[in-house]
């Protein structure tokens, strides 16, 4: 059994693309099996830097398939862009990557229902990443999508498009948007699908044969676990599930085939939108954080929120999806403050909780959450660069020292320590 997943401990960009790029050396699948193009994973390898929406992390190891499972949905003009791009770049995918034909199609009317929506909520709104995420998984949970298994066949997607136009142009209209024109939205998504045609087969079949090879598979978790549809922030969330067990129904990989589980954690914490985020700091140590970690959305440019770790929240993902193991990332990012925070649980004002009744994130909703107050542990800083050290033993006392509490503190082992955003700018630790 050799299936890794690697999933998101936080809100996100906690650095799984890197992660995965490092595993796929190995792998003979690296898969997705949640969200969109609303993710942003960037790789820093020997082919330059990508930050990949859609396609899995394995692209640049010439033995590895990327396969795209029935739980991604699909946005086909940034998918086709992304595998013409990896393609300039040398990279022979032929042959190499597996896209379900199960796979639900964003079209173009899901990021305009959802900028419907949002602007409705006004001070309120999810801060989305206007991709069309909530509206496509609604549409597909209510029996109103439209499959690339659709798209295979121009009489039925034809038909199909025409109902959703009608619907959906009359939503339009109610709010002033001017319509879609199904004539150009048929072409437009039929030259889209039939450009990537010989990449589209079911990959079930290659997982099976895999699994039963015993040759490594590699999971790749998209958004993190705060954002998850169900043990995430909601409404401040995203609409697929995010956690390990979102690859068994996002891939058809039975849950027993998962040996080993990697939340990747920041070695801080960001968050893009909207939302609870206790451990946010409005100060100049979140500024700093901002400018050394360059902590700005890839998928949107926005700037990221950022604050000290919370390993009450990390502590939450790690039962969640059964965390074997931690990748910190960007632990050269603190180097150059002298003092730092953990949360350790939070605190209601008016319970007055001790440290041996600390509340836990599982206990309230988003409002809920909102108005927690984080309990810290301060530790000194290191005040030195990391980035060019590769052994832990050669991290500075107090480095060490943070890294261990945050192990404590979890209850999870700390695997890997990466000090810099490319590929070998990593620890193995132990
Ligand atoms: P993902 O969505 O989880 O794959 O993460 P993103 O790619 O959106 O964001 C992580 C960012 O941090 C990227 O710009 C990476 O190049 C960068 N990065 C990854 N690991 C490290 C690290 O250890 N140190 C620093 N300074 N940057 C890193
Ligand atoms: P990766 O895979 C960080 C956030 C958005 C917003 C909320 C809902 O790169 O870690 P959506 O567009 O999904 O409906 O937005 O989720 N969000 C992410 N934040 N990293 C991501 O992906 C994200 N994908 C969605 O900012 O708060
Ligand atoms: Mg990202």
């Amino acid at each position: 059994m050799s299936v890794t997943a690697v999933v998101g401990s936080q809100w996100g960009d906690e650095a799984k693309g890197k992660i995965v790029d490092l595993l796929s050396k190995d792998a003979r699948i690296v898969a997705r099996y949640n969200g969109g193009d609303n993710a942003g994973h960037t790789v820093v390898n020997e082919y330059g830097t990508f930050k990949l929406r859609l396609t899995p992390n394995g692209f640049s190891n010439p033995r590895t398939a990327c396969v795209i499972g029935p739980g991604v949905v699909l946005n086909l003009s940034t998918l086709g862009q992304e595998l013409a791009y990896i393609q300039e770049q040398g990279i022979d995918l032929t042959g190499r990557v597996w896209i379900s034909p199960r796979c639900h199609v964003v079209m173009p009317y899901h990021p305009m229902l959802e900028a419907i929506y949002e602007n409705a909520k006004g001070a309120s709104r999810t801060g989305t990443t206007r991709r069309g995420m909530g509206p496509v998984y609604a549409d597909k949970v209510s029996y109103n999508g439209i499959r690339l298994y659709d798209l295979e066949d121009p009489d039925v997607f034809a038909e199909k498009l025409r109902i959703q136009l009608a619907v959906k142009n009359r939503i339009f209209a109610a709010f002033e948007v001017d319509p879609l024109d199904f004539d150009h939205v048929f072409q437009e998504k039929l030259d889209q699908y039939r450009a990537m045609r010989p990449f589209v087969r079911e990959p079930f079949g290659l997982l099976q044969q895999t699994l039963q090879s015993g040759e490594m598979i590699v999971l790749e978790g998209a958004q993190g676990t705060f954002l998850d549809t169900d043990w995430g922030t909601y409404p401040f969330s995203t609409a697929s599930t995010t956690i390990a067990g979102g690859s068994a129904a996002g891939l058809g990989i039975a849950p027993r085939w998962i040996s080993r589980v990697i939340g990747v954690a920041k070695a801080y914490t960001t968050r893009v939108g909207a939302g609870p985020m206790p451990t946010e700091l409005h100060d100049e140590a979140g500024q700093t954080l901002r400018e050394q970690g360059e902590e700005f959305g890839t998928v949107t440019g926005r700037a990221r929120r950022c604050g000290w770790f919370d390993a009450a929240l990390v502590g939450f993902s790690a039962q969640l999806s059964g965390f074997s193991e931690i990748a910190l990332s960007k632990l050269d990012v603190l180097d150059s403050l002298s003092k730092l925070k953990i949360c350790t649980g939070y605190r209601q004002p008016e319970q007055n909780n001790d440290d041996a009744s600390l509340l836990a994130y599982w206990q309230g909703d988003a409002r809920w959450l909102e108005t927690c107050q984080p309990v810290y542990i301060e530790m000194d800083g290191w005040m030195q660069p990391t980035t060019s050290l590769r052994k832990f033993s050669d991290l500075p006392a107090n480095a060490q020292a943070y890294v261990r509490k945050i192990e404590e503190l979890v209850g999870v082992p700390v695997s890997m320590v990466s000090v810099g955003p490319a590929r070998d700018e990593i620890i193995f630790k132990d």
